[in-house]
């Protein structure tokens, strides 16, 4: 018997300021998969998770809705805690980063921190808000690029240019919380000398196996190579977070506190289940801990937990993960989550319109351990599920088990041609893929096995031996008892990804699944009960229906945050820009005009309700937008070559709204979309503002 490995398991902590989304899905589904995966092979794992609940942001939504912080937080914790159950995600406990437990973990690291003269003070200039009364953390401010003077920029980045900067150096910075011209304050940070320790990150980060080596190389090119800089750690009042206790009037930054929040949760564990969270945190002989970590994350919350958040834990003597597991971000249709495209999917849009299985058999097909995006194709994922999943694998059961109703499995295993035995063997491997977080490749050899089986059933044509009377009888029963047995060796192995239909077969053969092993041995001599459909197929209304209500959650569900990677222009962050001149040259700039002139013209923004195709018209698509309220237009466009008019539904354009209706062959168009072309190239791209715009603002 191989000893049992006791392993933590993290997902990050979900923010307590929004809703569970598909995106955050893919990490909640990956870690319960695997979790489930390590429980199965018999070894004690525990999975824990919390709401990450500090933070200017959620102090922010509280006073706009107009509730204390403590009531966001628990009306956010039902929300998250139904989502996660509607995924079947099997958290040993769900803590929250506002607990006792938390506060005092904090002081004890806090502690260390001090002690070994970790600790620095500095005055920082920052941006502050006198209407609103606060400091700005670096997404409430936008305003120009320093570097490149583009317009509208975050708070700490350029989506122009890529130039990263502080936010006191934009110029006409503008605070987003009340809209005014903040102004520059001086206050005191305490920081963590984080330099101190680049010896030790870069052994741990390059050596220690617990990152994959497309982020060790990252952290070493991008970080490690020049000085660390400070972490600043703390903020200045009023802050929703725990006060400093040695430093009156300061709060640790939520970073500080959310990563220790891992702590403060398998404390809480322990307190129901026994021992404390010494026994998975600490350990004598550090080359021999007790317990494994495994850290699941997204790629943008990298360096926190692979620079700040092991410095602190090797300050506070405390073990390091085992495996820090980066996975990449969610693109629906291959772009990026959008709110005003209808494809930012919320957990429970999705619960309300499609089985949560599906979505857990698509990602494990999608994930391989790497930290490349996934893209959610609406097409594959109804392809994939209705395909793969059903028609060949839960098929393997409805086309046998009905047969063994009445007489049950053979009293013995039957030859099978060694199909069983090769599927047994493949389990190895599947474990393998399993474990390394590759469960694209577990779900490949499951399925190339499920083809097998079903090239079996294929030959033995079960249904004509059923024809054949009783003389087949016996025949009949060993084909069906094959068969079942192949399928259920397989849902063995899916069991982490599929937990409920694991339940449901083992109800149809009285026969639980708990251990992996089970994959390894046929069931015989069982009663089977009747077979009742495991699965339904995608029915495109289903799909319709989750857009249809994700278009429609816009208004209601403007304030959840939108989790974005932060440079989306392609450039990487120092790459100097060089665009052609191509299309200033073609078409040069018009004459001067004066204000008055541009502001004839009315743009608006406006949401695009319907679009469809004009089938006599070669360029042309008709458009119905809305300005909001009652206000709809029709419009007519000329980008039928470029745009698919389901994609263009629910997204939000910039429309000519005071332009003279103009009668064309096909009917009345009432304004016009505006787009960009030119520079000799094909393409013609519609404008859409940054995400929070609204139908009828107007442009200038
Ligand atoms: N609160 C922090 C984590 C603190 S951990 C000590 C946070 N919260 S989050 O709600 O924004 O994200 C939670 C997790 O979901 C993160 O790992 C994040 O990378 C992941 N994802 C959020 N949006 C995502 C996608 N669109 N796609 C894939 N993962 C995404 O970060
Ligand atoms: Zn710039």
């Amino acid at each position: 018997m191989p000893k049992t490995r006791r392993i933590l398991i993290t997902s990050a902590l979900p923010y307590a300021n929004g809703h569970i989304h598909l995106g955050h899905l893919v990490e909640y589904i990956q870690t319960d998969i695997f979790a489930r995966f390590q429980r199965l092979c018999g070894n004690q794992a525990i999975y824990l998770c919390a709401d990450d609940t500090h933070g200017t942001a959620i102090m922010i939504r509280a006073q706009t809705e107009n509730r204390t912080e403590q009531e966001l937080i628990a009306s956010m914790r039902d929300a998250h805690l139904a989502d996660f159950e509607g995924f079947q995600i099997t958290f040993d406990h769900y803590g929250s980063t506002n607990s006792v437990e938390n506060r005092s973990l904090c002081n004890h690291v806090w502690q260390s921190l001090r002690k070994q003269d970790f600790v620095a003070q500095r005055e920082v200039s920052q941006l502050f808000d006198t209407k609103a009364g606060i400091f700005l953390a670096d997404r409430f401010v936008r305003g120009g690029c320093p570097r490149c003077q583009a317009t509208d920029q975050y708070g700490d980045s350029c989506e122009v240019c890529g130039a990263t900067y502080s936010p006191a150096e934009l110029t006409k910075p503008i605070s987003t919380i009340s809209g005014t011209a903040p102004e520059i304050r001086k206050a005191e940070h305490l920081f963590v000398i984080l330099e101190k320790l680049r010896p030790f990150l870069k052994t741990w980060t390059q050596e220690s196996g617990a990152l994959n080596s497309k982020i060790s190389n990252y952290l070493a090119g991008h970080f490690l190579s020049e000085p660390l800089r400070d972490w600043d750690i703390s903020r200045p009042a009023p802050y929703f977070g725990f006060e400093i206790p040695d430093a009156p009037g300061h709060y640790w930054y939520v970073w500080f506190d959310a990563p220790i929040g891992y702590i403060a949760t398998t404390e809480q564990w322990a307190k129901k289940n026994g021992g404390s969270f010494a026994d998975w945190w600490c350990s004598e002989d550090k080359n021999h801990p007790r317990a494994e970590i495994h850290h699941f994350i997204g790629k943008d919350i990298t360096y926190f937990h692979t620079l700040f958040w092991p410095a602190m834990l090797q300050i506070a003597g405390m073990n390091l993960p085992t495996k820090v597991r980066v996975h990449g971000f969610l693109t629906v249709n291959g772009q990026k989550m959008s709110k005003s495209r209808g494809t930012f999917l919320l957990a429970r849009s999705y619960l309300d319109h499609l089985n949560p299985a599906a979505l857990r058999y698509y990602y494990a097909t999608k994930l391989s351990g790497g930290i490349d995006d996934i893209d959610l194709n609406l097409e594959e994922f109804t392809t994939k599920v209705n395909t793969d999943l059903i028609g060949k694998f839960i098929n393997l059961a409805s086309r046998t088990a009905r047969w063994l109703k009445e007489t049950g499995l053979s009293p013995t295993y039957p030859d099978d041609g060694g199909l069983f035995a090769q599927a047994a063997a493949d389990g190895e491997s599947i474990a393998s893929a399993y474990e390394s977080c590759d469960f694209a490749r577990a779900m490949r050899l499951i399925m190339q096995a499920a083809d097998r089986a079903n090239q079996y059933v294929d030959n033995e044509q079960p249904w004509k031996l059923a024809k054949q009377g009783p003389q087949e009888q016996q025949r009949l029963q060993d084909v069906a008892t094959v068969s079942l047995n192949l399928f259920r060796q397989l849902v063995v192995y899916l069991t982490p990804v599929l937990p409920k239909l694991a339940d449901d077969v083992a109800k149809l053969v009285g026969d639980p699944i708990t251990d992996w092993q089970q994959s390894q041995t046929p069931l015989e001599n069982l009663p089977v009960s009747t077979f009742r459909p495991l699965m339904n197929r995608i029915e495109s209304t289903q799909i319709d229906a989750l857009l249809a209500a994700s278009t429609n959650t816009l208004s209601t569900s403007q304030g959840d945050t939108v989790t974005e990677t932060s440079h989306t222009t392609g450039t990487e962050p120092g790459e100097p820009i060089q665009d052609s001149a191509e299309a200033l040259e073609s078409d040069p700039l018009a004459e001067t005009c004066t204000i008055d002139d541009f502001s004839k013209v009315d743009l608006r923004v406006a949401r695009v309700i319907h679009a469809e195709e004009v089938p006599e018209a070669r360029k042309l698509l008709k458009l119905t937008v809305s300005l909001g309220g009652d206000d709809r237009r029709t419009i007519f466009a000329g980008i039928k070559k470029f745009h698919q008019p389901e994609d263009l539904c629910g997204r939000l354009v910039v429309i000519v709204a005071n332009l003279a209706p103009r009668q064309m062959k096909f009917g009345l168009s009432e304004g016009m979309a505006v787009a960009a072309s030119g520079a000799g190239a094909e393409g013609v791209y519609l404008l859409s503002p940054d995400s929070g715009a609204l139908p009828g603002m107007r442009i200038g």
